[in-house]
């Protein structure tokens, strides 16, 4: 997974070069950023406070059918007339990485040229899953399925390698990690997220933030991170997008605040508010979370920038300002920084009138207005705000694609094999159907080329789909291909099941269409009826069944699991996903994904790992199609010696806590071992478990390691009756797989 050594070498030339200059030295900038502002006129500083899409200073809206070019006229009244700091986004579609570094140009040569100040512009994107509005970048698993990698150094690395696409590009800012922790199945952002838990959620979100931003974010490999949505968007009670959520305030600390701390401690440089609103109070109107808790007390010294339209919305469909002027007002003394307006001016103009009648103190435009410099002081854009030329070379080069097939690979989740069905030998015959067979958009879903993702003809000719990558496998003579039915209607169940009557195995894909944001709402977990259809016919054939999921969310399948033979998860797993799943399949790489979030049977049984014990009282069960942290692989492990170094501690002590794990079968297999903690009695009803350490080890056959794991105070703690986190002393289960221990915490 290490980058070779000339790969390396070349990233360090290009650190030297580039950073000397400008390496983040704080007292420096703190005093230019004041030098600056005292120079600003209200309406430069209101300016930068502003930021507008790309459609704003183009010609036309932008699509995928137009040629899509800035509108000079329009770029200059909006950098010289409206002073605006940032600009964002795409003309809906992806754009190639010389295309990119043109219109980048041309903006900083308006702002550093063609104004008094010369302050350049901080450009956002939206890289999600990789540099995915630039055509040919490496596009990653989407962050569901880097979560079920359980490996951290795969995130970063995937991060790391994100951030010189992106600044290839010329773009040095990423409105990524989704840090929401994903406890809503339903949610169409769900797979934006790193699943339903806590610590896997806190680890694999600070790591992504320290591969975007590195050390240092002058560095020209580097981009600012954007910790997103703060908070508490990830959980609406009814599933659907920007709905309300009701989250007391204990969960929202013990669930919700966790990623974002890890993420501030980690450094990340910007934060973007939740759209929607939280027990009746839109997060953009909300001064106790934006400034109270997330700069008095997480310490949070970057810029937080608004949700699309959403201080708008804070009028126009929340209803707590009655017009669009008292929702700037609203946002802007709740702690809001930047509003991404996007599409018109009106919030300069009404802030400007705010802040001349005395409804918005100067002193928190100049609060402002710092922070954002700051970080363009950080990025050493005042040094170079142009594109650097030079990433260009190593832009999707071959180890980029290599890390992005070991990370699609680790994704991959073996959920049952019946009777080692799974690998499949190289000499059989299949039958490949289902509507996620032959589709590169499914494997990527949302936030690929488009924003929707669903424009399968731009897609890059040189990736495969599951069906391709199969056929080059186990030679295409081997393969039979009937899509059978598509998402939600049935083409030909006839014909599959004819095909499935003459081969070996039938593989079948099945999943989600492409979807991001709102549009991706549904009104029922369970797979489309149609999919389902075709599953349960080609069952009834015989032939053995390998179903592999392609999706974002957890789509039940109850009805068809008993009679496959074997199922893999394979998430969003990006542009090597077809690959990475017939490697799988064919047993070239054994599958070491573990679940990242619980996988229901039921639509309402939706229960995360971690609940009350009180939940499963009286007959009921955490009755999970497969629990939270499950995988299997082609090899066993054995697990043994579970020791705590005492049994009894005083507050502040460490623990460590060791085990032996052995590969027992005949493969080279990677496993994660996962540690949970269980408070058994405390003063708020303890969850079962929570984990609390995961390390993913790779063991030969026969190989035994031993794993050890420092626990804290910390990982003890739990926020309690009065809202604060609180360590009780009390008797602590630690487990690992099947082995417990037990201490004292005095
Ligand atoms: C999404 C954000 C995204 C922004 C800019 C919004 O609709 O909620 O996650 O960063 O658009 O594209």
């Amino acid at each position: 997974m290490k980058l070779s050594k000339t790969l390396i070498f070349s990233i360090m030339s290009l650190l030297v070069i580039f950073s000397g200059c400008h390496k983040k030295n704080i007292p420096e900038i703190d005093e230019r950023v004041e030098n600056l502002v005292s120079q600003m006129t209200l309406e430069e500083k209101i300016g930068q406070m502003t930021q507008v899409t790309i459609q704003v200073v183009s010609k036309t809206r932008g699509s995928v059918d137009q040629i899509n070019e800035l509108d000079q006229a329009k770029l200059e009244e909006a950098i010289t007339k409206y002073h605006v700091g940032s600009i964002l986004n795409v003309w809906d579609v992806g754009h190639s990485a010389d295309y990119w570094p043109e219109v980048i140009t041309r903006i900083q040569d308006v702002a550093t040229k063609k104004t008094r100040l010369g302050i350049p512009i901080i450009y956002g994107i939206d890289a999600i899953h990789g540099a995915n509005y630039t055509l040919g970048a490496t596009l990653f698993p989407q962050n569901i399925g880097m979560a079920a990698t359980w490996n951290p150094e795969l995130i970063r690395k995937s991060a790391e390698i994100t951030a010189l696409e992106v600044r290839a590009s010329g773009i040095p800012w990423n409105f990524n990690p989704v840090l929401g922790v994903g406890r809503q199945s339903l949610w169409p952002r769900l797979w934006e997220t790193f699943g339903e838990d806590v610590y896997l959620t806190l680890t694999m979100g600070a790591e992504y933030v320290k591969g975007l931003q590195g050390d240092d974010i002058s560095n020209p490999v580097n981009v600012a991170a954007c910790a997103k949505h703060y908070l508490g968007y990830s959980y609406p009670l009814s599933g659907k997008d920007r709905s309300p959520a009701w989250i007391p305030e204990r969960m929202l600390r013990e669930i919700f605040l966790p990623s974002f701390k890890a993420a501030i401690d980690a450094g990340v440089a910007t934060v973007m508010v939740n759209s929607s609103e939280i027990n009746g109070i839109p997060v953009h109107s909300s001064y106790y979370l934006l400034t109270e808790v997330l700069r008095n007390e997480l310490g949070f010294k970057g810029f937080v920038v608004s949700d699309w339209n959403d201080i708008n919305n804070l009028y126009l469909r929340e209803k707590v300002a009655k017009n669009q002027k008292e929702a700037v007002k609203m946002a802007v003394m709740a702690g809001v920084d930047m509003s991404m307006v996007p599409y018109d001016f009106s919030f300069y103009e009404l802030l400007l009138e705010l802040v001349k009648e005395g409804a918005v103190p100067e002193w928190r435009i100049d609060e402002a207005v710092a922070r954002i410099l700051k970080v363009k002081f950080e990025l050493g854009l005042f040094e170079n705000p142009y594109p650097n030329v030079e990433l260009k070379k190593q832009f999707a080069c071959d180890e980029f694609r290599e890390v992005n097939l070991q990370a699609a690979r680790e994704s991959i989740t073996l959920l049952k094999n019946k009777k080692q069905t799974l690998p499949l030998s190289k000499n059989v015959k299949v039958l490949v159907t289902g509507p996620s067979t032959n589709l590169l958009s499914v494997l990527n879903g949302g936030w690929t080329i488009t924003w929707q993702g669903n424009e399968e003809a731009l897609y890059p000719k040189d990736k495969k789909t599951v069906l391709a990558a199969i056929r080059e496998k186990i030679g295409a003579q081997n393969v039979l291909y009937q899509p059978g039915v598509d998402f939600n209607e049935e083409i030909d169940i006839p014909a599959a099941v004819q095909a499935a009557k003459g081969v070996d195995v039938a593989i079948i894909c099945i999943g989600e269409p492409t979807y991001c944001e709102t549009p991706g709402n549904i009104d029922d977990l369970t797979m489309s009826a149609a999919q389902l259809k075709l599953v349960e016919a080609i069952e009834k054939t015989g032939t053995s069944v390998v179903l592999v999921l392609i999706e974002g969310r957890p789509r039940l399948i109850n009805k068809v699991v008993d009679k496959t033979d074997a199922i893999i998860m394979a998430y969003l797993p990006g542009m090597e996903g077809g690959q990475a799943i017939a490697d799988v399949l064919f047993g070239d790489v054994n599958p070491s994904g573990k679940l990242p979030i619980s996988y229901p049977r039921y639509p309402h049984s939706l229960m995360t790992y971690d609940y009350k014990n009180s939940e499963t009282a009286g007959g009921n069960d955490y009755d999970a199609q497969w629990s939270f942290g499950f995988g299997l692989s082609y090899t066993e492990f054995a697990y043994r010696d579970l020791t705590i170094d005492k049994t009894e501690f005083s507050q502040g002590e460490d623990i460590r806590v060791t085990v032996n794990v052995t590969n027992t079968g005949d493969v080279v297999g990677k496993e994660v071992v996962q540690l949970y903690v269980s408070d058994l009695v405390a003063s708020i009803t303890p969850p079962v478990k929570r984990l609390k350490g995961f390390r993913k080890v790779e063991l030969q056959p026969g190989e035994s390691k031993t794993v050890e794991f420092e626990l804290s105070d910390d990982d003890l703690s739990f926020i309690g009756r009065d809202n604060i986190r609180i360590v009780e002393p009390g008797e602590f289960v630690v487990s690992v797989a099947d082995l417990k221990a037990k201490f004292e915490l005095r």
